[in-house]
């Protein structure tokens, strides 16, 4: 089971991270989105994020125009047929998922292997509506995909060994490093990130400190890259908020339940960097 053509389904945040380390890592990549505009607006974000990589000396100037050439974008479900391997990063929402899955399996040959970027939701739940939940795995990727060294590989419940073993081996030709783990609500690291990033949240709301005082204490006081509503706004208010709700259904505890101003943040369009407001602004992409 060796996989030469990658399809990646969503091509925004993630899809666009991923398809960027499979062509870079030599694959060719057929990426699906639902209309032109975003399939252009994916496109404008690798070739940002493939020039951020030339700039750091990460990548050689062929090289990047090597990858672009790899990479071919569609609206039609039906060119997923030809790869080897989808995988899909589309809206963290399980009946979309669903959804996206009966289709996908219909125009797939039995052949073909899912693997879910999910960050919290069941894998057997999605395979559940294919006719492969053996070649069906869960293949967790973290943000800036191009940068994050680790993916936590999921093994659903019907999930097979052969399928396992050739999900690891394609995530070692990325550069990636393996963890495995099994089919429970947010895998390994949104179990212990999303509770503290949704404190986060109710200790702004409880007027503990300003938005930027509670970064720089915890970016300062705890060594971290970013201070955690900097990373939710990096992230997706929208995305945390669907992984959230997700746990919180999943475990009934509190911990996981969204306080409600990510909610009124979801319904009023502020999801972050990607929509240019958050708990920071972002005029021209940039805080
Ligand atoms: N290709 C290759 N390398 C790149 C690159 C690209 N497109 N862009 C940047 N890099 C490299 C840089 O060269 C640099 O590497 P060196 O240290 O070897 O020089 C490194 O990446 C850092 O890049 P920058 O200096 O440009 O950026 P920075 O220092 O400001 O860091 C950041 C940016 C990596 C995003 C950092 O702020 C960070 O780690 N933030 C936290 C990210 C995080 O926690 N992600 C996980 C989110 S949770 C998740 O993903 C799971 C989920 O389900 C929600
Ligand atoms: P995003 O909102 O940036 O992108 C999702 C894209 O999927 C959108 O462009 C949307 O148009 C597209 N889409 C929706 N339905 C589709 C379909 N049927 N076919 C093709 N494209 C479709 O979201 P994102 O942050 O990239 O998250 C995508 C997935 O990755 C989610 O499951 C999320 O939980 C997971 N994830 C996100 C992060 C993160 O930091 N944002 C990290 C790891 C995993």
């Amino acid at each position: 089971m060796a996989f030469r053509i990658v399809g990646v389904a969503g091509f925004g945040l993630m899809g666009s991270g991923i398809v960027e380390v499979c062509a870079r890592a030599g694959y060719d990549v057929v990426v699906r989105e639902v209309s032109d505009d975003l399939l252009a607006r994916g496109l404008d974000r690798l070739e940002r994020s493939l020039g951020r990589g030339v700039e750091r000396g990460k990548l050689s100037a062929p090289d990047r125009e090597a990858a672009r050439k790899r990479v071919r974008g569609t609206t039609r479900i039906e060119e997923l047929a030809r790869c080897d391997l989808v995988i899909e990063a589309i809206v963290e929402l399980m009946d979309a998922k669903k959804a996206f899955y009966a289709e996908l399996d219909r125009v797939c040959p039995p052949t073909t292997v899912f693997a879910s970027n999910t960050s919290s939701l069941s894998i057997t739940e999605m395979a559940s509506v294919t006719r492969r939940p053996e070649r069906f795995v869960g293949m967790h990727f973290f943000n800036p995909v191009p940068v994050m060294k680790p993916v936590e590989l999921v093994r659903g419940f019907l999930t097979s060994e052969e399928t396992l073993a050739a999900a690891r081996a394609f995530c070692e030709t990325l550069g990636k490093t393996v963890v495995v783990c099994k089919d429970s609500p947010g895998f390994i690291v949104n179990l212990l990130l999303v509770p503290y990033l949704l404190d986060a949240v109710r200790a702004l709301e409880m007027g503990v400190a300003t938005r930027e005082d509670i970064d720089t204490a915890v970016q300062l006081g705890l060594n971290h890259p970013m201070g955690p509503l900097t990373l939710l706004d990096f992230v997706g208010i929208d995305t945390t908020y669907y992984i959230a709700e997700a746990m919180y259904q999943e475990f009934k505890d509190t911990r996981y339940a969204a306080p409600p101003l990510m909610r009124k943040m979801v319904l009023a369009g502020h999801h972050g960097r990607k929509t240019g407001r958050g708990f920071y602004e972002y005029p021209e992409g940039r805080r």
